[in-house]
């Protein structure tokens, strides 16, 4: 059964979760943007020889996977910065939160698969970028470097992995005696408990260094912290809200595995969110801090 603790609140409400922080958080925290300048640079050139070169007639000009993409909200959002003829695809082991064809660009296609598991081979080696945002609280130590391996199968010669993701120690409450404080250490303890710390990892912390040592090139990190914006007119009360929010999904997925320490119940659950939500954005009485990591690697040629 797989580790990730966040399918188990009202389906609703996570995607809900998921395309707000998208536009509220992600995007905003990273100066606007979508995918990393150099990225984008990399796929409009790319879409500008292939439209060109007859070897590619009929063809997408680019191919880009979001791989653990949830809602899909990465790829359509993305799908507005490119041709509508680029083939945009998007992978996740729980197809429950996929938006319907309806409400996605026609070239955007939601599929099902697992990242710890080999792709298909027809996929493998097709894509100019694969993406990936979140899939931490899902991993254990030992599964970075196999994803990694994984996920470098799907991309060309020269493609680029932009792989997104918060790491655990930096994910503080304050005041360090606050009750948010209390259950922000409660979720690391549990996450823990489960084995998903230890052995000196401390991925996506040096996770540069990872890919670089697997079959990468050219990877680097850059990190965007919320506690940045415990100033900021709007980007505090969106951070601050996305984090109450995976407190709120987190519990309920603690409560689902048969419960931990105090939270053993939907009941309990929601009292510690509503705790947590109460100090953070109606009284302002505590803050919380989280840092976002983008890391960058490129296949080599
Ligand atoms: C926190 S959500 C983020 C979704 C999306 N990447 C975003 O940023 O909006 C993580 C997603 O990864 C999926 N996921 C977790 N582990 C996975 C795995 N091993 N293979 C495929 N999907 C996975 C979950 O089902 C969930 O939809």
């Amino acid at each position: 059964m797989s580790l990730y603790p966040l399918n188990h609140s009202e389906l609703s409400s996570e995607i809900e979760r998921l395309e707000w922080n998208h536009h509220n958080v992600f995007v905003p925290i990273t100066g606007n943007t979508v995918v990393a300048p150099e990225v984008d640079a990399y796929l409009q050139s790319l879409v500008k020889a292939r439209e060109a070169d007859p070897a590619f007639a009929g063809q997408p000009p680019v191919s880009i996977a979001d791989v653990g993409t949830g809602t899909g909200i990465w790829l359509v959002d993305l799908a507005s910065l490119l041709p509508p003829t680029a083939r945009l695809d998007g992978y996740d082991f729980n197809t429950s939160k996929f938006r319907p064809a309806a409400s996605r660009p026609p070239n955007v296609q939601l599929l099902e698969s697992n990242a710890a598991e080999p792709f298909p081979a027809e996929i493998q080696g097709t894509y100019d970028l694969v993406h990936v945002r979140l899939l931490v609280l899902g991993l254990k130590p030992s599964d970075w470097q196999p994803i990694a391996a994984n996920l470098r199968t799907l991309l060309r010669p020269g493609g680029y992995l932009v792989w997104e993701e918060i790491d655990v120690y930096h994910f503080e409450g304050f005041p360090a005696d606050s009750e948010l404080a209390d259950t922000m250490n409660q979720m690391l303890r549990f996450h823990k408990s489960r084995g998903q710390e230890g052995g000196g990892v401390t991925y996506p912390i040096g996770l540069d260094k990872l890919l670089d040592d697997n079959g990468f090139e050219g990877a680097r990190q850059e990190v965007f912290k919320t506690s940045d914006f415990w100033e900021h007119p709007t980007l505090r009360g969106t951070t601050m809200t996305s984090l109450y929010t995976i407190i709120s999904s987190y519990l309920q997925g603690m409560v689902h595995t048969g419960g931990f320490e105090d939270v053993k119940t939907k009941e309990d659950a929601v009292r510690k969110t509503s705790a947590a939500k109460v100090a953070l954005l109606d009284e302002k009485t505590a803050k919380g801090n989280f840092w976002y990591w983008r890391t960058t690697a490129r296949k080599p040629l």
